[in-house]
């Protein structure tokens, strides 16, 4: 690293107006609206990472032969930023630079350390601190890195930019906490071993987006996908993870195998189960266990979690020739209880006993 510690501030010319960002924030919606400036860096080889600004949110000027767009080196992060009452916080940052540093690892492009992604994080959102929703909203951060190298060879690009962007944001789902339905797709899969479905890539999402299309068709919120290899076992939704929640106080949820991306929310939604006393297990959970718990009522609630999404609750299941209900089809209470201890954390509400909090 050469200096990557420090940012240079590129002032902005034409900022949106005090009234225009209030009107924009209204009703944001999930990833339609964006804050004012944007971070980013540089890397080669000679220099490491270098050149950080905060500046002016604009339109790149890249190649046509840029690696990124011919290979798809790119990968990303998504957190939120949350105004609480003692301040403007982040919830565990640390774990999306970590993240971020493995799915680099795995696309061939150079991490970018933890206090760089870190600083990089908490400049933007200080210099677009007005764009932190109050309320229920948060700012959505979005993190990337994208190979810019004009090069049409097949190997990893010896240039690279890094840059986080910020969107405030409402409710992921339309209808807000209301149970969710998922599309079960027989067609397509996201992830194979030794494939990238723990690496936060955007080729991942490429791939997932004519699945979600088939789920959208269905008149189903998000789609869910079975592993590769036998296209028996619950793997994830095209954004987040899934958790099952048994009538004996069992949480049930796919393991971390390589093929599923590890979700910060997974991760911190079952330590706080575990902590409200239910018994988790990391284990495959095939469909067929999944329709007959439903049926018989060993199933009581199902969730998908994840920073866009939080916790939210799985009402329905639809697939090819079928479909089943879950519980009472709503949001479920052990569902709303695991939300409300995360998100009370996320807004200073609930006390952090797990250092999770990071104020900027
Ligand atoms: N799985 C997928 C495919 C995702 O896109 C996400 C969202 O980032 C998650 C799981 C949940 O990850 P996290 O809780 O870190 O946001
Ligand atoms: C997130 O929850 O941050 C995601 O990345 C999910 C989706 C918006 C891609």
């Amino acid at each position: 690293m050469t200096d990557a510690d420090s940012i240079r501030h590129v002032p902005h010319a034409s900022p949106t107006s005090a009234e225009a960002r209030r009107a924009l924030m209204q009703n944001p919606g999930f990833g339609k609206v964006f804050s004012d400036h944007m971070v980013t860096f540089t890397w080669n080889a000679e220099k490491g990472w270098h050149d950080g600004e905060v500046k002016a949110r604009a339109p790149f000027a890249i190649d046509p032969a840029a690696a990124v767009l011919h290979y798809a080196q790119e990968i990303f992060e998504g957190m939120k930023a949350y105004r609480t009452k003692d301040g403007i916080v982040l919830f565990r940052p640390e774990e999306n630079a970590r993240r971020m540093a493995q799915s680099a690892e795995r696309m061939a492009m150079p991490p970018v350390p933890e206090d760089m992604f870190i600083d990089a994080v908490e400049t933007l959102v200080r210099t677009d601190a007005d764009w932190v929703p109050e309320g229920d909203g948060s700012l959505y951060l979005r993190p990337f890195i994208f190979a810019s190298e004009a090069f049409l060879g097949v190997r990893p690009a010896l240039q690279y930019i890094f840059c986080v962007i910020a969107s405030p944001v409402g409710a992921y789902f339309k209808g807000g906490y209301k149970a969710v339905t998922v599309w079960v797709s027989d067609d397509y899969t996201r992830a194979a071993p030794g494939g990238t479905g723990a690496a936060k890539c955007g080729g991942n999402y490429a791939a997932s987006l004519i699945a979600q299309a088939e789920a959208n068709r269905n008149d189903c919120d998000q789609v869910v996908f079975l592993d590769a290899a036998e296209h028996r076992w619950v793997e994830e939704l095209g954004g987040m993870n899934v958790c099952f929640v048994m009538d004996d106080g069992r949480l049930v949820t796919p393991p971390l195998g390589g093929t599923i991306l590890p979700g910060i929310t997974r991760a911190s939604v079952l330590l706080l189960a575990r902590e409200a006393g239910l018994r988790i297990e990391e284990r495959p959970y095939s469909f067929e266990e999944w329709k007959a718990d439903a049926e018989s009522g060993k199933l009581r609630e199902a969730f998908a979690c994840g920073t866009a999404a939080v916790v939210a609750g799985i009402g329905e299941v639809r697939f090819n020739g079928g479909s089943f209900t879950i519980g009472n089809s709503g949001d479920g209470p052990v569902t709303g209880r695991l939300r409300d201890a995360l998100v009370g954390i996320q807004r200073g509400t609930a006390e952090d006993r797990h250092g999770w909090v990071h104020r900027v």
